[in-house]
């Protein structure tokens, strides 16, 4: 298969864990016999500096030629503490989910086995986890009218949602719920909201088309709680915006490492895939970024281009590495890799994927993996 990639790498630590997905779908095409082509543009912070804006018309231009989208991350705190500039590195992220109209967000919560140490919850309460959280991408709350009033005392930000972005999302997420345990849960804040009570009103309707899914509708609160004390009770989490940045930033913490997350961002024309990590702009230039969130967006990529055996490839050797210990210094303080070996083992590990003895210190040296 040809792919266009767009890679929009970003700011902070995006570059150097991109590079890894990238090797990784290097590693595929090679062994796949595919034609993958990787067009980089400017995003964020990164572009605000070059261009001034954070955002290039080339940018979208790109994006828009590409047969979909890569991305790292975005975030500088230089333009956190400025109150006085109203440009910022998180509108290049809103623009492009706009602009490419991505309008659902799809973050898989995995507890894997091998991590279960990590997670905050006991292990009993972790084993087992998998949840399926849709997000709507482009409405609701982030992108309503918003504005400071005149004597900046008095500031607003308006949540406005139309029937139909609600359905496309939902749709998506029905039809998720018929492969998986056929559990959907609507999360809202209907006793409040006026829009939430048109999310319960639209999702009770289309539960008709879909028999075999099961709706549960939960407030937001006690959804919050829920995340924590009983994971295992959620299979596919359907939820506005603002919430699912929330509930999805929550539901990340139970699976050991932030850093191992990934995400899909889909429309009707376009998709994009980054890892939820964000720049994490401390660890920027260490190599002590965990790739891996990067690379299982690129199997979100695969997997969109019904490229199963290749996305299945490079879980393989994810898992092989976390089952090495090969990991980076979030889940291993005693002996951690380098975000670029970490990436080299993977890649790797894709072209032999018949290797079975693992030279060890090798991979530490940067060495071959093969004896
Ligand atoms: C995310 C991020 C973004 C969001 C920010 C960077 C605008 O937190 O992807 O969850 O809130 O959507
Ligand atoms: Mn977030």
């Amino acid at each position: 298969m040809k792919l266009d990639i767009a890679v929009l790498s970003g700011d902070g630590i995006g570059p150097e864990v991109t590079e890894q997905s990238v090797k990784a779908l290097k590693a595929v095409a090679e062994f796949y016999n595919h034609d993958f082509y990787f067009h980089e543009a400017l995003v964020g912070a990164t572009a605000i500096e070059k261009e001034g804006t954070p955002l290039p018309q080339a940018t979208i231009d790109t994006c828009k030629k590409c047969d979909t989208v890569l991305f790292g991350a975005i975030g500088d705190p230089k333009f956190d503490n400025d109150p006085h500039t109203n440009v910022y590195p998180e509108q290049g992220l809103l623009g492009i989910r706009k602009e490419l109209e991505l309008y659902a967000n799809i973050r898989p919560v995995i507890v894997y086995n091998y991590l279960l140490n990590n997670s905050p919850l006991k292990p009993e309460n972790a084993r087992g986890t998998n949840i399926l959280i849709f997000r709507e991408l482009t409405a609701g709350l982030f992108y309503g009218e918003k504005g400071t009033k005149e004597d900046g005392k008095v500031a607003f930000d308006e949540c406005i949602y139309h029937i139909d972005e609600i359905k496309r999302i939902a749709h998506l997420a029905f039809k998720a719920a018929e492969k998986r345990k056929k559990k959907l849960t609507l999360i809202d804040k209907s006793n409040v909201l006026e829009t939430s009570r048109l999310w319960k009103r639209t999702v009770i309707e289309m539960s008709e088309e879909y028999p075999s899914v099961n709706v549960e509708l939960m407030y937001v609160d006690q959804a919050a709680a829920k995340v924590i004390l009983n994971p295992k009770s959620f299979d596919v989490i359907l939820t506005a915006n603002l919430i699912g940045d929330f509930i999805s930033e929550e539901a990340s913490a139970l699976v050991g490492s932030k850093g191992i997350m990934a995400s899909a961002s889909l429309g009707k024309k376009y998709s994009l895939f980054e890892p939820i990590h964000g720049s994490y702009p401390v660890a920027t230039n260490k190599g002590i970024a965990n790739p891996v969130g990067a690379i299982l967006s690129a199997v979100m990529l695969l997997e969109h281009f019904n490229l199963q055996e290749e996305a299945n490839a490079i879980k393989r050797s994810v898992t092989k590495a976390m089952e090495l210990d090969l990991t980076t210094e979030d889940l291993n303080k005693e002996k951690p890799l380098s975000t670029e070996k970490v990436g080299d083992f993977i890649a790797d590990y894709i072209l032999n994927p018949d290797m079975t003895n693992f030279n060890i210190q090798n991979i530490y040296l940067g060495q071959s993996t093969i004896i």
